[in-house]
């Protein structure tokens, strides 16, 4: 059996322009206020947060450093620290956030990843605001590949995201195609989206600019997204769009179609040697105050871990080998199979047992019940 990598989700900054209802890890949105003060929401219902730029500082690096000084991020020496702990594993490294490169000294860290890493193992995971700050020189020979969300054609409503967000990410995202950069779209599938008109012209959007990869995703009730269990399709639905977008795939080539780890059961069932859920086992989520969790989605609506058991330790303050070699998580390591295929994040949603971990492993991924349901 071969020996896959790890692969690290780090939301390096929570610091994002984009104030998206289902951001899955609580962003924060910064707005310049008369009088020199930066407003940071997290959400529309929350209080903001405030403080006085410094003269000359830009809101995005300055939101990053109030951020930093509260600990709720690492600064630049705690993140090449984080680098620093990686050693020893085969890691391939996402960097995603908020906006990664909305923050300027992200770059050096891009960059240190990339000479530390290989630029194989790189991809960033960006908006187009964040990539319009930076020469695209800076960025395309430092990554493997870009990642960006595309989950609207232009003529379409998208209730979840702000004006302008995804075709503003294509359209940055096509510059670094031609640059020779390879490119994925990723697009979490609502009721909002996945029509079969909308996803055919959505399709033809990420063709005619050359874009090779679509990956279609769940939408996970998880940060902002808490209650957006109501936006989430009937199994049927996924059913078509997945093969819509194949048919589609198959007429005209490119992008071509993928799934993300929380559909790949469900799309067949059979023919899995290996659990698609790679939850703890070859995936794990970095918070942007060093916070390693055994997923990117274990967050919850305050932006904070869903539970305690579901935190390995700071990966700023202690190796990577370590945090996986202890003994709560070499205990979990050995149960991950006792709910093959579902995806643990959602069996955790709708399981009714009291302990968060055996809710995790319990068989209640509701689009392979409902599945059952469906089919029986
Ligand atoms: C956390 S975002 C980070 C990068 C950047 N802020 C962006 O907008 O793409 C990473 C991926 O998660 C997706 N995403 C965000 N919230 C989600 C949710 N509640 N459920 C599923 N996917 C979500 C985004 O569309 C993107 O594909």
């Amino acid at each position: 059996m071969h020996n896959p990598k790890t692969d690290l989700i780090w939301n390096v900054s929570l610091v994002c322009p984009s104030d998206c209802s289902i951001c899955c890890v609580d962003a924060v949105q910064p707005r310049k206020k008369a009088g020199g003060r930066v407003e940071l929401y997290r959400d529309e219902h929350r209080t903001p947060e405030t403080f006085e730029l410094k003269q000359g500082e830009n809101i995005f690096d300055a939101s990053a450093h109030y951020l930093q000084h509260k600990g709720e991020e690492l600064t630049l020496a705690e993140k090449l620290r984080v680098l620093d702990n990686l050693a020893g594993n085969d890691v391939r490294l996402d960097l995603s956030g908020g906006d990664v490169l909305i923050v300027r000294e992200n770059l050096e860290l891009l960059h240190t990843a990339a000479r530390r890493l290989g630029r194989e193992n790189i991809t960033l995971t960006a908006t187009g605001v964040g990539l319009s700050r930076v020469e695209p020189g800076e960025v395309a020979p430092h990554i493997g590949e870009l990642n960006f969300t595309y989950d609207r054609s232009d003529a379409y409503d998208n209730p979840h995201r702000p004006q302008g967000y995804a075709p503003g990410n294509l359209k940055r995202a096509a510059e670094y195609h031609v640059l020779g950069v390879k490119t994925r779209a990723e697009c979490p599938l609502t009721i909002h989206n996945v029509g079969l008109d909308h996803l055919t012209a959505l399709f033809f959007d990420l063709h005619k600019r050359g874009i090779e990869k679509l990956l279609l995703m769940r939408l996970f009730n998880v940060g902002r997204g808490t209650s957006a269990t109501q936006d989430m399709p009937t199994p049927r639905q996924y059913r078509e769009a997945i093969d819509h977008l194949r048919m589609l795939q198959a007429r005209y080539g490119k992008p071509v179609i993928k799934l993300q780890c929380a559909l790949r059961f469900f799309d067949s069932a059979l023919g899995h040697a290996e659990n698609p859920c790679d939850l703890l086992h070859h995936s794990l989520g970095l918070r942007p105050n060093g916070t390693l969790l055994l997923s990117p989605w274990a967050i919850n609506g305050l932006g904070q871990p869903l539970h305690d058991s579901m935190v390995l330790g700071n990966l700023a303050r202690t190796p990577l080998k370590e945090l996986l070699e202890s003994e709560k998580m070499k205990a979990l390591r050995g149960k991950l199979d006792v709910n093959f295929g579902h995806c643990k994040i959602h069996a955790l949603f709708n399981s009714r047992r009291a302990n968060p971990i055996d809710r995790l492993l319990d068989t209640t991924d509701p689009l392979l019940t409902q599945q059952l349901v469906a089919t029986a």
